[in-house]
Parts: structure tokens; C-alpha cells; sequence
């Protein structure tokens, strides 16, 4: 494979990291967007995504992947983020683009002082990046019908042992 970089996503990214949602997750009907493609815009016009930690990955200037970490509240409070959604164009994948976002992400998260990364994502996926269930950590999902095995917590250097419901960005909550 060519140079694949990791870099903070820019202004000029910005419809080639729709593509890349548009194209990675599944459309509920044929024709439709996938719903993180406005899922992502909400988080942006809301304010809601913490810059430093969005990310694209590059190969010969081309985007083929990119991630996005908004602010998330534990009982209110503004002290843990939400990942997601992370997508990697369909030929990009399997070629460890993902796990490059995810490692880079997450470094970005500790180096901001963040204290804790939640995400709703596959139980043999994610525990390769420090991700385990969130609930024996006293982090509640916010609807009780997640499943404990997906709703995944990475603590990070800040973590000082919040405990309480976690909400992610309103954006997500308007799907
Ligand atoms: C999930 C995703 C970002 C991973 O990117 P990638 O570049 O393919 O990942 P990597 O090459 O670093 O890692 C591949 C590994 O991820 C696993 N994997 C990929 N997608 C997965 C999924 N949805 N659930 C569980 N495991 C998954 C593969 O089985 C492989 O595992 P292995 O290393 O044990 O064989 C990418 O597959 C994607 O865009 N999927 C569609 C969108 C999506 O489901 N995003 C996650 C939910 S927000």
C-alpha cells in the first residue's frame, strides 16, 4: 500500500469525509443517505465534535477514512466523549486504516486531557484499543436497552472515575 497518512481533518475534507460515511455504512432504504452522514453534519453545525480529535486518513491524497469523537455528558457533566462514527471506504478496508484512525483518535484524546472515550461497537472489535464494558465502571448507557457487552469505555491518563448516565451530543439523539 501506498503512504497512508493520519491527519486532523480540515475545512477543504469536508465532502470527501461524507463520501467516505456515505459509502462505508449501509443506507436504511435504497437511494437514502446512511444516517451517519447527517448524523456527522448535525455534530458539526451543533459545535458538538472536539476538532483535535477528528481525523482523516490519506493515500495519495486521497481520503479514505475518517473519524469523528464529539463531547458527551456523565450526569450532566461535560467529562467523557463519545467516538464515532468511523468509516473506511469499503476498498480501503481490512488493510488496518481503521485501526490507524483508532490508535491516533485515542492518543489525541489522551494528549487533550480527555478523561474517557464511550462508544456503542462490536465486544471483539474494540477491546484491542483498550475498549471494555462501561457499565462495571459505573458508566450507564443512555438507554438501558444497550447491550452491558457493547456499550465500551476506554479510560484514558485524565480518567478520574466519573460515574453516572452517559449521554452523547444531541445530534445523536435527533437520529
Ligand atoms: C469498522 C471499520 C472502520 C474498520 O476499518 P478497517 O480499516 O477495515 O479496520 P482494520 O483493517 O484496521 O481492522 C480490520 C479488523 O476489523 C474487523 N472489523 C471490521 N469491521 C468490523 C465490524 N463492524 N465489527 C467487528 N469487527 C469489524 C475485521 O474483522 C478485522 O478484524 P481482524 O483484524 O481480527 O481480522 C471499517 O470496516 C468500516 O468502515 N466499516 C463500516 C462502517 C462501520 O461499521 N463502522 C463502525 C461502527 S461506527
Amino acid at each position: 500500500m501506498s503512504a497512508m497518512l493520519v491527519r486532523r481533518e480540515r475545512p477543504a475534507d469536508l465532502e470527501a469525509i461524507r463520501r467516505v460515511h456515505r459509502e462505508a455504512f449501509t443506507a436504511p432504504e435504497p437511494g437514502a443517505e446512511p444516517v451517519e452522514v447527517a448524523l456527522l453534519d448535525g455534530l458539526r453545525a451543533d459545535g458538538s465534535l472536539i476538532e483535535p480529535c477528528c481525523l482523516v486518513a490519506e493515500v495519495e491524497g486521497e481520503i479514505v477514512g475518517h473519524v469523528a469523537v464529539s463531547l458527551g455528558t456523565v450526569d450532566g457533566v461535560p467529562r467523557l466523549v463519545g467516538l464515532g462514527p468511523i468509516g473506511v471506504l469499503p476498498e480501503w478496508q481490512g488493510r488496518g486504516i481503521g485501526s490507524a484512525l483508532m490508535h491516533a483518535t485515542l492518543a489525541a484524546a489522551d494528549a487533550a486531557d480527555i478523561e474517557g472515550v464511550v462508544l456503542l461497537g462490536h465486544e471483539s472489535y474494540y477491546p484491542r484499543f483498550g475498549f471494555e464494558p462501561a457499565v462495571p465502571q459505573g458508566i450507564m448507557p443512555p438507554d438501558p436497552s444497550w447491550p452491558d457487552a457493547n456499550f465500551l469505555l476506554r479510560p484514558l491518563t485524565a480518567w478520574g472515575s466519573p460515574r453516572g448516565q452517559f449521554r452523547y451530543a444531541p445530534a445523536f439523539e435527533r437520529l
